[in-house]
């Protein structure tokens, strides 16, 4: 198993569901607390790291809204965003597809140009650093109004060219993707492709309108579907990606334990399964940790885990070109792990 681990972590990948807030570590939040003579309702790190035991979806989304209120200039966002890319560099990874979630922080004040601007510094620092390449994409907080998403890319129409698609996230139970039907048609009117959280704790009626109504290219998260057999022949058949993310799913309660998780039956079945890390400083992990839980639990096979590598790249918006040259460096790295055996 030691040996299919040291595989998983040296592969080339890609990383496609990842919430820039949600890579705050404790450390960095109380730096930036006290930078910006804020108050942290926690004695210290430690006391911090103990609060992430979430019942659900909803409990985590308190901690992670209320975390974000240490983001206060552009300098922090890239700060935040720097040291994910560390993470992301030594995780192996080649090209990573952020989330970042405007409304919650523009409505503290914080002007979107910061917010951008910050992250955006960061992913041009580690493309030249590392050579990881990235998509920035724009998601709406669906707790949130249709009103308040349509204000909100308004908000961002001078940004556009900075942004490289859309998505929709936070609470996702009453809040169905048809709610939001009319801001994505505009999204799409600007050329925006559309990602959508769907099927995390919802049912499988929203992954469908998810990709009827919202026409999302792909689903976040979406484990779900198994509970209708026609809407997994749906996703098998146009190979419409599922961005997953394990140890998210555990923490969240989303499964009882990662031994039950239906990842490997999904990707046997011939889905486009991916493997991310969500919100990695909540969850307990980021890549290469979700890799190693799914082996340990799942007891992947050497195959399952070069597909799953392979199809982060397939699943992501690079063009065909840098796809083809990124699976061809899992082949050489996969070809030399064999000989070491
Ligand atoms: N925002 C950050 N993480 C999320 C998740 N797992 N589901 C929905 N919204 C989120
Ligand atoms: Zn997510």
């Amino acid at each position: 198993m030691s040996d299919l681990i040291a595989l998983a972590c040296a592969l080339p990948k890609a990383e496609l569901h990842l919430h820039i807030e949600g890579s705050l570590e404790p450390e960095l939040a109380f730096e930036l607390a006290a930078k910006h003579g804020v108050t942290l309702p926690y004695a210290d790190v430690e006391a911090l790291r103990a609060a992430y035991d979430f019942n659900d979806l909803q409990s985590f989304l308190d901690l992670y809204y209320a975390g974000a209120g240490v983001l206060r200039d552009a300098d922090d966002f890239h700060a935040l965003t720097r040291a994910y890319l560390q993470r992301a560099a030594a995780d192996h990874l080649r090209h990573v597809e952020i989330f970042f979630d405007p409304q919650t922080h523009t409505e503290r004040g914080v002007p979107m140009e910061d917010i951008i601007g910050g992250i955006r510094r960061a992913l041009l620092e580690a493309e030249a650093e590392h050579g990881i390449t990235f998509r920035l994409i724009m998601s709406f907080l669906r707790h949130l109004s249709e009103a308040d998403a349509i204000a909100t890319l308004e908000a961002a129409k001078p940004f556009l060219h900075r942004i490289d698609g859309v998505g929709l996230d936070s609470s996702e139970n009453g809040h169905p993707p048809s709610k939001f039907e009319r801001v994505f048609a505009l999204c799409r009117e600007y050329g925006l492709p559309v990602v959508a959280h769907a099927g995390e704790e919802g049912p499988p009626a929203y992954i469908w309108e998810a990709l009827d109504i919202l026409q999302a290219r792909r689903i976040d998260h979406g484990v779900r579907c198994s509970e209708d057999p026609k809407l997994v022949e749906r996703l098998r058949a146009e190979q419409i990606p599922l961005t997953v993310c394990p140890l998210s799913n555990v923490k969240l309660k989303v499964y009882p334990d990662l031994a039950e998780h239906n990842l490997k039956g999904l990707l046997h079945g011939g889905l486009v399964i991916t493997i991310n890390s969500d919100d990695p400083a909540y969850f307990g992990g980021y890549v290469n940790d979700n890799f190693i839980a799914c082996i340990k639990a799942l007891d992947l096979s050497e195959t399952d885990i070069v597909q799953l590598a392979r199809n982060s790249f397939t699943a992501s918006w690079l063009d065909d070109a840098a796809k083809a040259r990124l699976l061809a460096e899992i082949d050489a790295v996969h070809a030399q792990w064999q000989t070491a055996q």
